[in-house]
């Protein structure tokens, strides 16, 4: 792969066609945060309303971690996975009480907060801070199985790991928020699960399984 070319057509896409959605107009790390976590069992579509409730009820990270449990699952209601909402919380009080209130811009203090997984951590990190961490999740996975023809299981929990690494591996250190957004962008728009539209894609000379008809057979996932 011709890591450059592909950094330049990935971001120069992702800029141009990106959907216009709520949490891409904050530049706010707390607000990022609340977006990764609804999103991660939420789809876009269902989240945009509850996001905007969110953000306007609770708009700083201290109204957040001040608020009364009650209230902040009633906002929470309709989402589902309750637990998210809870440990949102407690991440945000301990960056209240031990971070001053600033939300850590490094993945091991970031990652030690209640709540936060390695792609959680990555995309916040990445999207507000600009900081070149990788952000894999199952969309990126796929996107990735394909561009970079990786056969192993995604169903295997090992198998993150590798992909974490490539994203290392070809990362833009100039636009690390651009490069994370548009592989997600890519899964959601072009990259889909069963009819990927590579006639459209923007990185399609860059990719493997294209070159070779294999996009529909990855990405390979064997359980579920
Ligand atoms: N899915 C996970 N994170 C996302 C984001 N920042 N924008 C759109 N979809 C997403």
């Amino acid at each position: 792969i011709d890591k450059k070319q592909f950094q330049e057509d990935l971001i120069g896409w992702f800029l141009a066609e990106k959907r216009d959605l709520p949490w891409r107009r904050t530049a706010d790390p707390y607000q990022i945060w609340i977006s990764e976590i609804m999103l991660q069992q939420t789809r876009v579509d269902t989240v945009i309303p509850y996001y905007k409730r969110f953000v306007e009820k609770f708009p700083t990270l201290y109204d957040l971690a001040e608020a009364d449990e009650q209230i902040l699952l009633k906002e929470w209601e309709g989402l589902g996975y309750y637990s998210r909402a809870r440990n949102l919380q407690a991440g945000v009080k301990e960056v209240a009480e031990n971070y001053g209130g600033i939300v850590p811009d490094n993945r091991k203090d970031f990652s030690s907060l209640k709540g936060v997984g390695p792609y959680t951590a990555g995309a916040v990190l990445s999207i507000a801070y600009g900081i070149p961490e990788h952000a894999v999740d199952g969309n990126v996975m796929r996107v990735l199985s394909r561009i970079l023809l990786i056969e192993e299981d995604i169903a295997k929990p090992k198998t993150r790991k590798l992909f974490e690494e490539a994203v290392t591996e070809i990362i833009s250190h100039e636009d690390p928020s651009s490069f994370n957004q548009g592989l997600m962008e890519l899964g959601a728009l072009i990259c889909t699960p069963t009819s990927p539209k590579c006639l459209l894609c923007p990185v399609r000379e860059h990719c493997a399984a294209f070159d070779k008809g294999k996009q529909h057979d990855l990405p390979i996932k064997t359980k579920a």
